[in-house]
């Protein structure tokens, strides 16, 4: 069975947490959940399916681990992968720059090569700017999670977008939805 390999960078447990949240849903003899604080570009050559998890920090910037990996990331082959990106942010605090950096990475890998899925609706979101909305479409380059003001939707949000990747990765591996 072709395996997924997530990564994750996270300052404060909220992105892990949700990592492990959608693990919880595909499967942990599926996913292989990684910290980006401790890998290599060779852990990104294992995997045919990968899924991003990335939180925006101090206005608009890439969270620590993951700039710290921005010139690897950048160096990683993504031909005949694809990946579903999913980003973390807080629209009400930092409305003007809500998920930046979920769009900063989604613009890399696709230079690199991947073809994206698990786009997703900004519907039911109230911001004023995110590079991490599609130009001119009502539409995020990955799931949207909002852990500051929105926790009591994030459930929900995961069991459909687990649902939507699934569907879209191609898998034939069981899927459970919960109520987490
Ligand atoms: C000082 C500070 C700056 C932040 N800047 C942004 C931002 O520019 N854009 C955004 O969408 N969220 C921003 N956030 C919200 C975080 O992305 C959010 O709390 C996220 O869940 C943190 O994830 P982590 O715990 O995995 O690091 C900021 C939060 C703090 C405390």
């Amino acid at each position: 069975m072709a395996k997924i390999g997530l990564f994750f960078g996270s300052d404060e447990g909220n992105t892990e947490g949700v990592a492990y949240r959608i693990q919880a849903r595909l499967g942990a003899d599926l996913v292989d959940v990684h910290d980006v604080a401790d890998v290599t570009v060779l852990d990104f050559e294992d995997y045919e399916y990968i899924i991003l998890g990335i939180p925006t920090w101090d206005f608009g910037q890439i969270q620590s681990d993951w700039e710290d990996f921005w010139g690897d990331i950048g160096s990683v082959d993504f031909t005949g992968k694809t990946v579903a990106l999913f980003g973390l942010g807080d629209q009400f605090g930092y409305g003007d720059y809500f998920l930046d950096a979920m769009g900063m990475l989604h613009d890399v890998v696709v230079a690199n090569g991947a073809a994206i899925v698990g786009y997703w609706s900004t519907e039911g979101y109230e911001f004023d700017a995110s590079k991490a909305q599609v130009p001119g479409e009502p539409l995020f380059m990955g799931l949207a999670i909002d852990q500051d003001q929105q926790e009591d939707l994030t459930a929900d949000r995961l069991n459909r977008w687990c649902e939507q990747i699934h569907g879209e990765f191609g898998l034939d591996t069981p899927i459970v939805n919960l109520d987490d």
